[in-house]
């Protein structure tokens, strides 16, 4: 037997025992005769003694220990003088009787420590050392717990968890494809599963009733903090109901979540918020709504006839930023050229300041008198002290996603965006298409499989863009954590949907062939909705990026630094796969 006990779970009252414990050494301390390891494990760090006096061998043995050298240690259980109450084993100590060195280590690239002095790069290199830290650990523990908990909740309410392939075909609505070449059928390509959407629904055509699945989905797109190629959906689908069947049981398994793992209870339903008005209000469709700031329409005040820019744009926004009337040119400045930023796009920032005297002092003040000034102060609910930015444009959506990214900026800058606080909320009634300049055509804004609202069906044929989908998603301090719809069952209405996407009948036929086929064997009524495990729990444990929860994650070029991947293979593979790489420089 290695070891009788673990590096975490030894207190007083086992005092006086003889333990044999084994681990990784995080340090070595010298202290005149006396030589203490703090030795560790997945379950915590133990202080192990060695005293010259009493075994001048062993404590020369210690004392050559290199950090994450592995050993095992026999003792006997003593109570510490001084105790260390920052541990749960910090009242106790292993006074050492024999050491027995199992594998040695090279010094390791950086020191695996809470304050770790190693930078993003070289821990991702070395994702297994990084993977040793009790903070990184952490993550993936409570990862562990949430799935455990995914699946009692969801099994409790009769789903059944069922596994879809990974080797699918490609589909080209949403994301790109990660394609995978078939060797046996030269010239031809599996897709990995950018979701199983199509299979969970083929899973409600065979009566499968509530189906999930923590699945891993695959999508080729750029890369952000809340972004990976491959990560993890729970994914779930339910025949027989409406959206608010599926609201009510996915927002219990919210509150499930928040309750067992972060002892968080909500006591009232979460917020609805039709996408219009999530638009108007916030400039997004998952608005951060721990913090006010709402936009304030300011077109009837602001086009005078005095100020072009403001005459000729489409729209006119400002937020009021609480007690930042102290900010200074230069604060003022770094904000104007954050809006600018290429990737926000603004052409300029307007700003006023009210006063102590309730006075209005802009960066627009030879456009506009005291009495305008004044109007928009009232009408922005303005107090002295306050600061008003603002924000206008041609393109009134533009302009508001630009006004949401300042929003969020005044709201970090605020410390607004507490991350033991949470703010969630479905946003409904999304659009069903949007117009997609690079495909020249409508996209499902959700995907082609999504219902319209019933209210809106007449619509398809005559103003399509204004047609509702009967769709949510739901929104967790800004951050979109699930998604889903009820689906068409209807094979004429898929179809339908498809000629209004640009499908020609022999293009759908031959990519959704299965689906709609399947559909004339008595499709019920379904929906469903993915949750995307990575981003919440990443909320749960606070994290700025999805990739501190997953073990072995991608850089921000889609690369695995670790395994070196993607990386080229030999001509034999691509003979074998019938494949001539034509790669420009
Ligand atoms: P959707 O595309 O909205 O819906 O995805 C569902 C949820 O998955 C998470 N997610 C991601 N997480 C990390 N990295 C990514 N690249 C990534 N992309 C998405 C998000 C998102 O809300 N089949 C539908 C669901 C349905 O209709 O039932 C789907 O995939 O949290």
């Amino acid at each position: 037997m290695y070891r009788t006990k673990t590096c975490g779970e030894l207190r007083l009252t086992n005092a006086g025992e003889s333990v044999t414990l084994a681990g990784w050494v995080q340090r070595v301390r010298k202290m005149g005769a006396m030589t203490f390891v703090d030795l560790r494990d997945r379950y915590g760090i133990t202080q192990l003694v060695f005293n010259e006096e009493t075994n001048a061998e062993l404590c020369a043995a210690a004392n050559k220990l290199g950090r994450e050298f592995v050993i095992q240690v026999e003792g006997t259980v003593n109570e510490r003088y001084s105790k260390n109450k920052n541990i749960p084993t910090g009242d106790i100590e292993i006074i050492a009787s024999k050491l027995n060195i199992l594998n040695e280590s090279e010094i390791p690239p950086f020191t695996i420590e809470d304050n770790t002095d190693g930078g993003d790069d070289i821990r991702m290199k070395y994702r297994y050392l990084d993977l040793r830290r009790t903070a990184v650990r952490k993550n993936l523990e409570l990862r562990h717990r949430m799935c455990i908990e995914v699946r009692n909740y969801l099994s409790n309410l009769g789903f059944l968890e069922v596994e879809t392939p990974m080797l699918i075909g490609s589909t080209p609505e949403g994301a790109r494809d990660f394609v995978v070449p078939s060797r046996m059928n030269p010239g031809q390509f599996y897709a990995l599963p950018q979701s199983p959407q199509t299979l969970k629904q083929l899973l409600m055509v065979s009566g499968f009733d509530r189906y999930f699945q923590i699945v891993k989905c695959f999508r080729d797109e750029d890369l952000r903090a809340d972004r990976q190629p491959e990560f993890t959906q729970i994914d779930c689908e339910m025949s027989f109901v409406t959206q608010e069947d599926i609201i009510q049981t996915f927002e219990g398994m919210a509150k499930h979540l928040f309750k067992t793992l972060r002892g968080v209870e909500f006591d009232q339903p979460f917020l609805r918020l039709p996408w219009a008005e999530a638009m108007r209000r916030f400039g997004s469709d998952k608005p951060d709504m721990r913090f006010g700031m709402e936009f304030v329409e300011l077109d009837d005040i602001l086009k005078t006839g005095s100020f072009p820019v403001f005459d000729n744009a489409a729209y006119i926004g400002g937020i009021c930023a609480p007690g930042c009337a102290v900010y200074t040119r230069k604060q003022l400045d770094q904000l104007t050229d954050f809006v600018k930023r290429p990737q926000i796009g603004a052409k300029g920032l307007v700003y006023a300041r009210v006063q102590d005297d309730g006075t209005v002092k802009s960066s627009v003040d030879k456009f506009y008198d005291q009495t305008i000034l004044q109007q928009l102060k009232e009408k922005m609910q303005a107090n002295p002290g306050d600061l008003i930015l603002i924000l206008s444009g041609d393109d009134a959506m533009k302009t508001r996603k630009q006004l949401c990214e300042l929003r969020l900026e005044m709201g970090e800058r605020l410390g607004l965006r507490d991350k033991n606080k949470f703010a969630l909320l479905w946003v409904t009634e999304f659009p069903m298409f949007e117009w997609s300049d690079e495909e020249q055509r409508l996209m499902a804004m959700h995907h082609p499989f999504t219902h319209p609202m019933d209210e809106d069906i007449h619509l398809l044929d005559t103003d399509p863009a204004a047609v509702r989908a009967d769709a949510y998603d739901m929104v967790c301090n800004g951050v979109e954590v699930g998604g889903g719809s009820i689906r068409i069952h209807d094979p004429q209405l898929q179809e339908k949907m498809f000629e209004i996407l640009g499908f020609t009948p022999e293009k759908a036929q031959e990519q959704f062939g299965f689906l709609m086929n399947a559909f004339k064997y008595g499709a019920p009524p379904h929906g469903g909705l993915a949750y995307g495990l990575d981003r919440w729990v990443s909320i749960f444990a606070g994290l700025d990026s999805i990739r501190d929860c997953i073990a072995f994650p991608k850089n921000n070029s889609g690369r695995d630094v670790m395994l070196d991947a993607p990386s080229a293979i030999d001509q034999k593979q691509l003979d074998e796969l019938c494949l001539n790489l034509n790669v420009k420089e």
